[in-house]
Parts: C-alpha cells; structure tokens; sequence
C-alpha cells in the first residue's frame, strides 16, 4: 500500500502574501481534494536545503515563485518540454520513485485567462513589454496558440533580442527597444516589474488604441499603472494578471492531483479588491 501525498506548499522570498494557499484551498474544496498547503519561506541562499528537507519529510509539490524558478530548474531530475523551453520551473512534482519532476505552467495560465477572458490569441498581432523571467515563460506558450505576431520590447533591446533568437522556430517573434514601436496592437501584455509600485516606463501610447486589448501580468486591488495608463488613452478592454495566477495554479493543481478544478468561480471569489472589482 502507498501513502496518500498531499502535502504542498509555495516557496519564495517573500512569500507571505501569496495568495496560492487559498487559491489551492479553493480548488481542494471544490474538487473533494484532501490536502495541505501552506507557504514556505527561503533565504535567497537556502533554496536547495529548503526543498530537499520538504521532499524527505514527506512533501508532494511545491508551487516556485521569486526569486527561484530558475534554481527550481536545475533542482528538477526531469523537466517538462515547456519547462526546458522557459529554463524555468513554477511546479516541481514528486513521482513515486522519489524523482522530482520540474514543470512551468505560467504559460499556459496567462494563455487560459487571455482567451477565456479578454482576447483571441490565434491570427493576433501581440506586443509584450518587458523581457525578464517570465517573458521567457510565456512566449513558447503565446507563440504555440498562433498569434500573426509577436514583440518583445525592452528597455535592454539585447534582451528582447535574445529572446525572439531563442523561439524563433515557434513563431514570428521579433525583439525591439521599448522607445521605437510601431501601431496596431491587438493585444499589449505588460510583463515590466517596475509596473507594480512604479511610474510607467516612457512608451510610445500610439502602440494603443481603442480596439486593443490590455493586460497586466501583475495585479493589485486597485488599477496598475499600466492598465491606468491604457485606461487614459482609450482602452476599454482591460485584464490584470489575478486571473493568470489562479489559471497556473489550476494546471499545476492538475499536474498533481490529475483533477483540473473550475477556475472562474475562483478567480470571482478571491480577486483582490473584491468580487466586483474590475481592472
Ligand atoms: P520577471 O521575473 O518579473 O520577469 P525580471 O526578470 O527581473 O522579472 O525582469 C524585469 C523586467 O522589467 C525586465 O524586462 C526589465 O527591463 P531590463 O531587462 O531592461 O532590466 C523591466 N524593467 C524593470 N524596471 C524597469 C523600468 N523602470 N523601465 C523599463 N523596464 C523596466
């Protein structure tokens, strides 16, 4: 007889404001899941000691936030194809055998909450701000689902770059400076850090108009400066990245459990800044 798994956690740094436990407590309710979730905080240095001693006290899976998704990686003994392609990790998983499997499901959360929720991703012309870590998680994903077109655009062009050379075989992606960008957007994604508590980077507004669609890959209770600004110049269709959070939560519930949990009762319920909320 095996022993049931279910012990789970986020680990990061800061972790304390994850909203991942009541999201996979939501998600163990509805689905009549029995497990546990907690938080479980690392020092910038500890993330190796941390995880091992979770594994051999008997945990399940762990969800990887900030700042590890790339050490999750290399801890992995076996990584999913889109966890290779992103060399990032959000979900490692331990199989019977005792080997951890490392996969990211990032991509594929913000694919869900864009088509479900705000836009067609297949034949759209996609603008991406930013080129960090979770670009590089999203854009096999984006470029897997077809879009006409996708650009990076950084603020280190060299970045943007880089990554349209890494994925160039999925897709047509192209790499540019923030400051040279063309019009006729379907779909802007915000994916700058700075965009949380900061003012927004000086980007040209004419990459907007009132038929594009606007989202932001972070989320507060309250309008994000990006999604501020695409609110003044004419944007009406606009998401924040809450929805994002709940759908990668619900895949990697899914790559655990082998149950995929209804998702928009739970993004309604948990969204900061209430039900009624909208970005
Ligand atoms: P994440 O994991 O959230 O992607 P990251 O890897 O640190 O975080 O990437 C942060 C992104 O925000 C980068 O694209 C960064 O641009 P650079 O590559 O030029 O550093 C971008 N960024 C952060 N602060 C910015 C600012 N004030 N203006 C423009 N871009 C900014």
């Amino acid at each position: 007889m095996t022993t049931a798994c279910d012990r789970y956690a986020v680990i990061g740094h800061p972790v304390e404001h994850s909203r991942s436990p009541a999201i996979h407590a939501a998600f163990a309710d509805q689905t009549g899941e029995h497990l546990t979730y907690d938080r479980l905080q690392a020092a910038p240095d500890a993330f190796v000691t941390t995880v091992d001693r979770f594994f051999a006290a008997g945990g399940c899976g762990l969800n990887v936030t900030l700042p590890f998704k790339a050490e999750a990686a290399a801890y992995a003994d076996t990584l999913s194809a889109r966890a290779a392609r992103a060399g990032a990790v959000n979900t490692l998983a331990r199989r019977d055998d005792g080997t951890i499997v490392g996969d990211n499901t990032d991509g594929i959360g913000l694919l869900r909450d864009l088509r479900d929720n705000l836009a067609d991703v297949a034949d759209a012309r996609i603008l991406v701000l930013g080129a960090g870590g979770a670009v590089r998680g999203v854009v096999p994903v984006l470029l897997e689902a077809q879009p006409a077109a996708l650009c990076v655009a950084n603020r280190t062009a060299e970045k943007a770059e880089r990554i349209a050379e890494d994925f160039a075989d999925l897709g047509p992606v192209s790499g540019h400076d923030l400051t040279r960008l063309s019009a006729g957007w379907d779909i802007v994604i915000n994916a700058i850090s700075a965009g949380l508590t900061g003012e927004m980077p000086d980007i040209p507004a004419t990459v907007l108009d009132n038929a594009t669609a606007a989202y932001d890959m972070i989320y507060a209770d309250a309008p994000t400066p990006f999604l501020r600004w695409a609110r003044d110049h004419g944007v009406e269709r606009r998401r924040d990245g809450f929805g994002m959070l709940v759908e990668q939560a619900a895949e990697s519930f899914n790559v655990w459990r082998g149950v995929y949990p209804r998702t928009a009762e739970v993004i309604a319920a948990l969204r900061p800044g209430g039900e009624r909320y909208r970005p």
